[in-house]
Formats: structure tokens, sequence, C-alpha cells
């Protein structure tokens, strides 16, 4: 039998016989000629038939074989890979049946209200322009893994379920393990400061697990955490320049690689400038104030109007969409952070904030024994839920620090999506394990935040 190629090949086949499989993207059926534009994971191709092709409905998966042929004049499309040719459909074969679809999966933008999306996850993950911001995250993925192994970075896997919560108490999911409790790993941070005493520079990519008891536009209960970690470092500063690096390679990356899913949402790569502009915190709150009236300056932290309004100054006084913010109060970060020996009450560490929202935390970790032992007390923790990570501190730990960013909301930001689940391929949250769990009743409405 002849063996299938993907569509992308087929331009190269005119005048031959090839044998294709996909999925019926769209029907026109003008009687006595019948088009469907079939789409497999390479590209989409027009077949051209007749009654062949007129039981054929959207969604089925489907196998032909037929000729490839130059398409008229006046049919070329410019727009697509396969525009120059279709293919005239000598047999055909329907290898399983689309049941009838709940919403029209042929329009191009997709009307479609995003709970609608996710009840229909399994298809609408089938639309192109779905599938595009799925591919834009594999490419913001992979361009993090590469340049941290271009940098000597080793990739690590660390486990899910952990003894204790490393982010902050309240925000955990408590899993009853056998005749104990265990939690979800909040982030994959003890274990990654654990491999620097093993391989120095490490990443993983780690699901992360927030027990979030809010609705947002921003938050998932469940994300994927790209985060790295490096010893033997100088000063925090150090960090963000590998984070600039990286975010760097990645937009980079985007654009050589992904210009065609950008341009179906319209969007573009943040603007840069030379280098990505950084202040600190009280510096931050003290412009907010002068530009807006509003006094957040004694707040631990930037309140998400805060930052919308820094990332409009960093625009207006840098041309720059991302800017660092760095030393954020020691007693709001968690225990492991290092404090500035020229301000204690500051910490060495930093966000970066991006279009409005924060993408990236980072900064030094304490890797002093004793030091890190005194202020897990001081922040309510009981060292014994820690004794793993605390014996890497025993044994020669440099100097280190590192960063994480969640890849939804990168993702999101990048393609100016409205809502952080529509760059999760299972997005959970508090309402949806796959199923919508409940339905927001009245009086949960004060949990809708934005
Ligand atoms: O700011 P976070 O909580 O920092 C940490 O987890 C530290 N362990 C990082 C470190 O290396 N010190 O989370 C880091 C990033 C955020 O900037 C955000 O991009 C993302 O993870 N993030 C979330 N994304 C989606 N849903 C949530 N609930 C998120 N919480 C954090």
């Amino acid at each position: 039998m002849q063996q299938r190629i993907f569509i992308k090949e087929v331009p190269k086949c005119v005048g031959e016989k090839v044998r294709i499989a996909g999925w019926v993207n769209i029907k026109r059926d003008h009687g006595k000629l019948v088009f469907v534009d079939i789409r497999d994971n390479s590209a989409m191709v027009q077949l051209v038939g007749g009654e062949i092709l007129s039981n054929l409905r959207p969604q089925d998966a489907i196998e032909i074989i037929g000729s490839v042929q130059k398409r008229p004049t006046a049919m070329i499309n410019k727009n697509i890979l396969t525009g120059e040719v279709e293919i005239e459909v000598q047999e055909s074969k329907v290898l399983s049946k689309a049941e009838e679809l709940p919403f029209d999966m042929g329009q191009e933008d997709l009307n479609v209200e995003l709970p609608t999306l996710l009840d229909w996850r399994s298809l609408s993950l089938r639309h192109p322009k779905v599938t595009a911001i799925f591919k834009v995250q594999e490419t913001i993925i992979n361009g993090f893994r590469e340049i941290l192994k271009q940098d000597s970075f080793t990739e690590i896997q660390v486990p899910a379920i952990v003894p204790s919560a490393t982010e902050g108490g309240a925000e955990v999911f408590k899993v009853k393990y056998f005749d104990k409790d265990a939690f979800l790993g909040q982030s994959p941070q003890m274990y990654k400061q654990i491999m620097v005493g093993v391989f120095e520079r490490v990443f993983t990519l780690a699901h992360a697990y927030r027990a979030e008891p809010s609705v947002t536009t921003r938050h998932l209960t469940e994300y994927l955490s790209l985060d790295a970690e490096m010893g033997f470092i100088e000063s925090f500063t150090e960090i963000m320049e590998e984070v600039e690096k990286m975010i760097r390679y990645i937009f980079q990356k985007l654009n050589s690689e992904r210009a065609e899913e950008l341009k179906i949402f319209g969007a573009t790569t943040p603007q840069l400038s030379a280098k990505i502009p950084q202040l600190k915190m009280r510096e931050a709150q003290q412009i907010i104030f002068e530009r807006t009236s509003r006094d957040n300056r004694q707040e631990p932290d930037l309140e998400p109007e805060d930052e919308k309004e820094i990332c409009r100054y960093a625009i207006e006084k840098y041309g720059s969409e991302l800017i660092f913010i760095t030393h954020y109060p020691t007693k709001k970060r968690p225990f492991y952070t290092y404090p500035d020996p020229q301000d204690p009450e500051y910490t060495c560490s930093f966000d970066l904030l991006g279009r409005g929202l924060e993408w990236v935390t980072g900064g030094q970790r304490i890797n002093d024994y004793q030091q890190l032992l005194k202020n897990i007390n001081e922040w309510g923790n009981k060292p014994e839920d820690f004794e793993l990570y605390l014996q890497a501190f025993k044994f020669g730990m440099p100097p280190e620090g590192g960063f994480a960013l969640g890849a939804e909301r990168i993702t999101m930001q990048i393609l100016g999506l409205k809502n952080i689940r529509e760059a999760s391929l299972f997005p959970r949250d508090m309402e949806r394990i796959d199923q919508r769990l409940s339905v927001l009743k009245p009086k949960d409405k004060k949990n809708e935040k934005n």
C-alpha cells in the first residue's frame, strides 16, 4: 500500500498520487463539486471531489488517496503553505466518524465563550487558533530549556508530593498520605536548592499546586513552573542577568519560529530597551504615588493596580514593556530569601513585571545553615518538616539563588489573552477539574476578582 505523507509535503507532489490522513476541518458543498479542508499535524490542504466527499462531516478522521494538482490561478491562496495546490480525491475512507459539533469549529476567530471552550476541551483544542497558543507555549518552554542548557544548567525532575509547604502556609493542598498528611508542592523550590549542592546549576519544569481560594483571571491551582537555580553567585544581580538573557532568547525564538501564531493573535513580543530597567519596590511605590496620588508607600507588596501603573511608567520612561522590581520587604518574602546586608529589612530579591503583571520571581537564598534554621522558626515553621532540605546546608552550600516563571502566565501575557485558563490545556481552578465542580452561587461572587 502507498505510504502516507504529511500534508506539508503535498505541494512537492504536483502530478503525483498521494495518500494522506487527517481531520475534516470545513466542508463546502456546491452540489456536484465538494471542497473539504483536511488538517493533519503539519498543515491543511483542500480536497476536491464529488459524491465521494459529500457524506463527510467536520472533525471526521479520514484517509484519502488522490492526485495533487495546481489550483486554477483564481483559486490560489497565498496565505497558506498548500495554497497553490489541491487534491482531487479518488478514494476516501472514514476512519472515525464525528458527532454533530456543539459549536462551529469552522469559524476562523472562534467566537465562543471560554466556559464552553473548556466544557468541550477535547474538541476546542483542535481549533487552529487554540492550537496556536500551545505551539507558542512549547516554544517558550523549549527556549527556557535551550538557553539554560547552553549555560551549563542540568535538567532535574522533582517530586510533587512533599512533606511541607514552602511558599506560604495557607495556599497549600493537603493530601491524605496513608495515615499521615502530606502536601502537593507549591514550587520545586526546596529540591532545586538541594540540587545546587549536586550539579551547581539546575533547572526543572515542575507542576506547582496552589490552593488559591479565589477566582481570578491570572491564577490557576495547578500551573507549570519553569524553575532555575545557580550556585557560586556573587550577587543577586547575576540571577537577573540570567533571567534577562533567557527572556531575550525566548522572544527571539518566538519571532523566528512562531511568527504565524503571533499574527493570529495580533501579538508581538514585548518591546525591550537596551537593558531591562530596575527599580526598588519602595522607589516604585513613590513613583506610583507621584503619578496617581494613590498612597501605597507603606504596603509590603505592589497591588495589581500598582503593577499596571509601574509598567506604564516603564514604557514611558525607558521604552520597555518589562521592568524588574527589587528589594521586597523581608517579612513578606518566604523564609529562604536573603536579606540585603546593607538593609536587612529588605531582600536581595526581585520580580519581573511585564505588560502589567508579574512574570518571574527570583532572588538570592540564605545559604547559611544557622540563619536558615532561625528563619524557619521565625516564619512559624517546624524545622523537622524541613530536615532533608536543611541537611543540604550542613555540607557546603555555596552562595546561590534562582528564579521561577509560570509557563501559562507568560504565554497569556505574550499573546494578550484575557484569561490564564486559555493558556492551559486542561486548566484547574476552584471550579473546574475538567468537569465544572459547581456553578457560582451568588454568595460566592465576592471571590470573583480581576
Ligand atoms: O512568585 P512565586 O510564587 O515564586 C515561587 O514559587 C518561588 N519559589 C520562585 C523562586 O525561585 N524564588 O511564583 C513564581 C511564578 C510567578 O511569577 C508566576 O509567573 C507563576 O509562577 N505563578 C502562577 N501562575 C499561575 N497560577 C498561579 N497560581 C501562580 N502562582 C505563581
